[in-house]
């Protein structure tokens, strides 16, 4: 608590590299945020806090108080809330849409302030928000008191790993500053937010619009004793001195300005370093040492927490972007499958077994949930089953990626223990992720060697192995077509398996319907499978609606190049529909199926296939002699 005596400090962190949803960080800075319902005086707060700390600037003022005539609520008063940005929707529609920043500074420290909309559908704003954040500032309206999205609030402030909460119960002039309802809100509080793991939490009786406890003391709550919101804020003691713990440094990027300079460029996440220590690069856990730290303003003897430089090693080795440097002695943990929350933020469902890009640190790579285990209800903590997280949905899951990286559980280490999610396609953030703890199954695995590989195994065959994956619509020809390509390599003595969407969902996939989560694991499995059918040396032919796109890259991903052939068959729905060759569309049109793909449920028809073929100019036959032309060109048949 604020004593005064507990002055400025640092406010842990430094810059973080690497995670996109951080600001950079100084010593002696207090990133905090805010976060309230709509209407409970957030903004106003905010305001008062910039405008009393003199962070307005004069150009800013002016515009306010032109603002205040214009839209103000308040009458005479300048109307803070005008102040806060996001703007012109905020304005439109009373509510704010994204996270800003706000930078202000007192004589004692200084002050990044995210400031997160209080609506209720924009849990992802608030998560970008708080994982830059040190401290928690929540807004409650002393009228309504402790509400669900108080509740919701506090919980993702939790998840996010902020220890430090500070409750305002704002507006109180509306209830004549009544000392018993503000003592029974911050009880009601304190008892919910038992078990969330927060280290200090204080509750301030404010009026935002007055200025009460903001950062003067008020004559009309004689009966607190605690201080002010900013000479909280000014005094707060954030425990974490990142500087303390192991010296962990992200790679951001190799810096070779000439042959005779290779350097690791990065901000030091934690611990300190100095030349001539020891260290590993991770994952690969080969060890060096560090000969140089260099930066603009030359050399120096130590860098720490915070620190962007670049690390000279003492002899000559492979470090990528994205490898982490560490402490010989106290190494991160390396791992590529995770339990972790995730929140999710795209419009897009999370679908388990669907492939993304998860960027952990600076480092990218490959990766799939392969498991949600379970959704939080943020408001009443329950654990709900999904088979998928829809936006702004809270889950706990199962990662698995491409490659191992070095990591920290997220309550050690923000910086390696977060991760986003990027979408392959659209390259948006999809989600943000922290991780709890490495998977044990992953890494006592090691891939067996075996004498007789897939080369010998096709040259045995005589052929190159090769998958021809057919996709189009159901109806689209794709089974007919592939169906003669087969007979085809067969007479030619070719050794091939085709595997086909009905006769898959008999057996191996039987337990899977047309959900699009179904889909995806539909065509998981069978990629798998065509994987080791060509791994055997056999020139596979998949035939599946395989109606994703990402799904595809999946199937694709991993194989050398040219192993895989992307075949559309390219026939237009309404010739689907009138060849309707198993009645599907008819039973379709009676409303008798559901989720149908081309009718109710999506195609995303391939971008750049390595073979188009229109059924509705060519002949059955005459397509299969294509694929086949195809096949003689890329030399998989002679
Ligand atoms: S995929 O979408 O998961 O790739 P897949 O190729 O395995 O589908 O199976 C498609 C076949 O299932 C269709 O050719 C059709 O015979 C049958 N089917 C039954 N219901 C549906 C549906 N709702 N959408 C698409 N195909 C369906």
């Amino acid at each position: 608590m604020a004593d005064g005596a507990a002055a400025a400090v640092e406010a842990g962190g430094g810059q973080r590299t690497g995670n996109v949803f951080r600001l950079p960080a100084e010593a002696g800075m207090l990133r905090f945020l805010t976060c309230g319902s709509v209407d409970d005086g957030k903004s106003t707060l905010i305001g008062r806090l910039l405008f009393e700390t003199r962070a307005l600037f004069e150009d800013q003022l002016a515009a306010l108080e032109h603002d205040s005539r214009k839209y103000g609520t308040v009458g005479e008063h300048i109307d803070f809330a005008l102040l806060m940005d996001g703007l012109e929707a905020e304005r439109e529609q009373g509510i704010t849409i994204d996270v800003s920043y706000r930078f202000f500074a007192t004589d004692r420290r200084r002050f990044i302030v995210a400031d997160t909309p209080g609506h209720q559908q924009y849990t992802r704003n608030m998560a970008t928000g708080a994982s830059t954040a040190d401290l928690a500032v929540l807004l409650v309206d002393a009228r309504k008191g402790v509400v669900n999205q108080t509740r919701r609030h506090s919980f993702i402030v939790s998840l996010l790993g902020i220890r430090h909460v500070v409750l305002v119960v704002n507006k109180m002039d509306l209830i004549e500053f009544d000392a018993e309802r503000f003592r029974e809100i911050r009880e009601t509080y304190e008892n919910f937010a038992t078990g969330l793991g927060f280290e200090s939490l204080l509750a301030i009786p404010t009026s935002a619009r007055y200025g009460d406890n903001v950062t003067s003391a008020s004559e009309r709550t004689p009966w607190y004793e605690g201080p002010t919101l900013l000479a909280y804020l000014e005094t707060v003691r954030i425990e974490a001195d990142p500087a303390g713990q192991p010296f962990r440094m992200p790679v951001q990027w190799v810096n070779r300005p000439h042959l005779d300079f290779r350097g690791y460029a990065g901000t030091v996440a934690s611990g300190r370093v100095r030349p001539d220590d020891a260290i590993r690069v991770l994952p690969a856990g080969k060890a060096a040492v560090v000969s140089r730290i260099v930066t603009l303003d030359g050399e120096l003897a130590e860098a720490r927490a915070g620190d962007a430089v670049t690390l000279v090693l003492a002899e000559e080795m492979d470090v990528s972007r994205g490898d982490v440097l560490a402490a010989a002695g106290d190494a991160a943990p390396v791992a590529d499958q995770f339990a972790a929350h995730l929140v999710w933020m795209s419009e897009t469902p999370l679908i388990a077994g669907r492939s993304y890009l998860i960027k952990a640190g600076t480092k990218t790579v490959g990766g799939s949930v392969t498991a949600i285990k379970y959704r939080i209800n943020v408001d009443t903590h329950e654990h709900l089953a999904a088979k998928e997280l829809h936006l702004n949905d809270v889950g706990v899951v199962n990662l698995s990626l491409a490659s191992p990286i070095a990591f920290e559980p997220y309550a050690k280490s923000r910086d390696l223990g977060s991760f986003i999610v990027i979408d392959r396609l659209t390259n948006e953030t999809a989600g943000a992720g922290t991780i709890d703890f490495a998977l044990r199954r992953g890494t006592n695995l090691t891939w067996q060697h075996l004498d007789i590989d897939r080369s010998a195994r096709a040259a045995l065959n005589g052929q190159k192995p090769a998958i021809l994956w057919f996709t189009g619509l159901s109806g689209a020809g794709k089974s007919t077509i592939a169906n003669l390509v087969e007979r085809k390599l067969f007479a030619m003595g070719r050794h091939t398996y085709v595997l086909d969407g009905d006769n898959v969902r008999h057996g191996l996939n039987r337990d899977l319907g047309f959900t699009e989560a179904d889909r995806v694991e539909n065509i998981r499995r069978v990629a798998e499978v065509a994987k080791l059918f060509a791994d055997a040396g056999l020139i596979v032919i998949a035939s599946f609606i395989s109606p994703y796109r990402a799904d595809r890259a999946m199937a694709r991903n991993g194989l050398e190049e040219g192993v895989f052939l992307e075949v559309f068959v390219d026939t237009p729905i309404e010739e689907c529909q009138r060849r309707d060759p198993k009645g599907l569309y008819a039973k379709v049109a009676a409303g008798k199926i559901s989720n149908f793909t081309g009718v109710d449920a999506p195609y995303e028809p391939p971008e750049n296939p390595e073979i188009r073929l229109s059924t509705i100019a060519n002949s059955a036959e005459a397509l299969a002699d294509e694929v086949l032309a195809e096949l003689r060109r890329r030399g998989i048949v002679g």
